[in-house]
């Protein structure tokens, strides 16, 4: 977090102190739905459901038996999206996943566990996981090709072009990345300029966080809030289907 916004978060918390005492808190607001134009649509409802009665059999149990540094609350669920992206992935079957956010590669081992045996994962970021304090990620989960990562910035549009083939064979994302209020809404306009073999579903963590807000609310494709199976940040989903008005 930058200074500012640590500055931010100091002025709030002096002049709204939080309700209740938690681990972890972050400012937030409720809005009202009935005024958003973007509505759920039955695919989402359908992967949805297939995703949560999934997820409820899925067990974390086996990465903390591997000796890696997997975090102790990935294993939370409800609460964390872990088990949630595991259910997801595990009833829709996707072939291409792209994972924009990578960090320790928490979520990309687990994807690609669940994933189906020849399906691939290719996760962005602009730094290495090498360079953080507790990688997740060994050199033998890159072993079989199925999992690559490269470490460049999907918003900048020479870079987003010279991996348009990649984006356009993808049919799930899973956009996990700064959350700044300015990546992620130009990473979604980007998006909206590639021409889908088959149209994705996208998960977007922390959509209830206060930069998160306005992105999601903007977003006028079918989507559906998942939060109370997901992260306790915010989980969306995205039908990326063509529709009329999008
Ligand atoms: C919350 S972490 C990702 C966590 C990961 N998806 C997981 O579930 O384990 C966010 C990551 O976004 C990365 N990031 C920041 N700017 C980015 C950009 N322009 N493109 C891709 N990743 C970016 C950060 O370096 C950080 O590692």
């Amino acid at each position: 977090m930058g200074l500012r916004a640590k500055l931010r978060k100091k002025l709030l918390r002096s002049l709204l102190p939080p309700p209740v005492q938690v681990r972890h808190g972050e400012y937030s607001m409720i809005l009202s739905a009935d005024d958003d134009p973007a509505q759920p649509s039955d695919r989402l409802f359908t992967a949805a459901l297939q995703g949560i009665e999934a997820a409820r059999r899925v067990s974390l149990v086996p990465f903390y038996q591997t000796g890696r540094r997997f975090p102790a609350e990935a294993d939370i669920w409800p609460g964390e999206n872990y088990k949630l992206l595991a259910g997801l992935v595990q009833t829709l079957h996707p072939k291409q996943v792209v994972e924009v956010g990578t960090a320790e590669g928490v979520g990309a081992v687990i994807l690609k566990r669940f994933l189906p045996e020849r399906s691939r994962i290719t996760t962005f970021d602009i730094k290495d996981w090498r360079d953080f304090r507790h990688p997740v990620f060994t050199e033998a989960d890159f072993a079989d090709g199925r999992l690559v990562q490269h470490l460049e910035d999907l918003t900048d549009p020479a870079i987003f072009e010279k991996h348009r083939a990649l984006l356009e064979a993808a049919d799930f994302f899973f956009l996990d990345g700064p959350k700044d209020g300015v990546m992620e809404p130009k990473l979604l306009k980007l998006f909206e300029t590639v021409r889908f073999r088959e149209p994705p579903l996208m998960v977007v963590d922390d959509i209830r966080l206060w930069n998160m807000l306005a992105v999601w609310r903007g977003i006028i494709r079918p989507k559906l809030d998942l939060t109370s199976f997901g992260h306790w940040s915010g989980t969306g989903l995205i039908d990326w289907t063509p529709t009329p008005a999008a």
